[in-house]
């Protein structure tokens, strides 16, 4: 069984993928510091799949302590970097903690990969890249824009150092995954999503709002060009997002990768509307949703949504749920958070 090491893998989309890794064959191992994490989300992940995993808690930052993983594990095969801070506002406030968080950790690991010639390399990337687009629908050749944020602007870079990279080191061959809007909970309910703080994401905002965490929450501007004048979205299923993670290291695996480096979309190819993801969630919970139209939050891309042809064509990748499985497993994870308040008692500090 090939061993990949994925950091960030107590992070919300870094679980949900060490579980499919995992019932795919695959030995895990985990490097998370926890700063923006619960390790006992592992728990969870044993409680899936009936295996535990070894997390190293370090933070990327140090390259000695990085290294040191390696010189342990001389065995890994293959990297999915999921490690990094990923508040789009937090990163407008605080430039300098983003970039110096999210790329020298890269570039720590990306020495350890040319040290220790690790053939497979997965970098977390996101649909931020495309910043603004002139048509809502993107493909993978959709030109950039100027990243809306400095979070967005980190992902830019690391698809730029990861290319460079590359290049320079044959050997590794790398898999950029763009991931539009990840929402919901693993199928058991036995792991998902846990912001720190108030959510600033749309999903969180609105199963709190439901389950009286939060009083209510605002939709963002109704004043768009849109159907219905709220912004539009490509949600995509947690576990359709990890599932991609394992079909790109089996395609890293299998060595019929054609370029050094190739780029995938994970989204559904669906645009829903904010406005129309309220009435799926009241739908499939059967509760109204306590809700205000406000003003637009600035920053925000007004429509965007994935061309997923080629993570279909080049990965066999298949994405199974729809809005309202996303709706479904979101509502029932924060119902579970409800009831079981010890489960998470240790959450790391609140965002400072
Ligand atoms: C979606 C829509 C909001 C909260 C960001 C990152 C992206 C990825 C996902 C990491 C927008 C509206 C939201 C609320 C609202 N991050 N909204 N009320 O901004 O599309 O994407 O998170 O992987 O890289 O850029 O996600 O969920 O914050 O917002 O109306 O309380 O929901 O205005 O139109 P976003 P989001």
């Amino acid at each position: 069984m090939a061993k990949i090491l994925v950091t960030g893998g107590c992070g919300y989309i870094g679980s949900h993928t060490i579980v499919d890794l995992i019932e795919n064959g695959y030995d895990v191992i985990c490097v998370d510091n926890n700063a923006r994490s619960n390790p006992g989300i592992l728990d969870g992940v044993q409680k899936i799949t009936g295996r535990s995993v070894k997390n190293y808690k370090v933070d990327l930052c140090s390259y000695d302590d990085t290294f040191a993983i390696f010189q342990e594990n001389t065995d890994i095969k293959g990297i999915i970097h999921f490690a990094a801070y990923k508040a789009v506002g937090e990163s407008v406030e605080k430039p300098l903690m983003y970039y110096e968080n999210n790329m020298s950790s890269l570039i720590n690991l990306l020495k350890c990969v040319q040290e220790f010639s690790i053939p497979w390399f997965v970098f977390s990337s996101s649909c931020t890249v495309y910043g603004n687009p002139d048509n809502s629908l993107v493909t993978e050749e959709t030109p950039q824009k100027p990243a809306e944020s400095p979070y967005g602007a980190t992902k830019q870079m690391g698809e730029r150092i990861l290319t460079d990279f590359q290049l320079k080191s044959a050997a590794t061959r790398c898999i950029l995954l763009r991931y539009f809007n990840p929402v919901g909970a693993h199928p058991s309910i036995l792991i998902g999503e846990l912001p720190i703080g108030k959510p600033q994401n749309l999903v969180p905002a609105i199963t709190q709002t439901a389950i009286g965490k939060l009083p209510r929450m605002t939709v963002f501007g109704t004043d768009y060009d849109t159907r219905d004048g709220s912004c539009v979205r490509d949600f995509i299923h947690v576990s359709d997002i990890a599932h991609a993670h394992t079909l790109a290291i089996r395609s890293l695996e299998s060595g019929h990768q054609e370029a050094g480096t190739e780029i995938f979309n994970l989204g559904t190819g669906n645009g829903v509307t904010v406005l129309e993801a309220i009435k799926a969630f009241e739908k499939v919970s059967g509760q109204k949703l306590n809700y205000d139209l406000g003003p637009r939050r600035a920053g925000d891309v007004v429509a965007i949504y994935a061309n997923n042809d080629k993570a279909r064509q080049s990965l066999g990748w298949d994405p199974r749920f729809g809005i309202d499985d996303m709706m479904r497993t979101a509502w029932e994870w924060e119902q579970k958070l409800k009831a079981d308040s010890q489960l998470f008692a240790s959450a790391p500090p609140q965002l400072n």
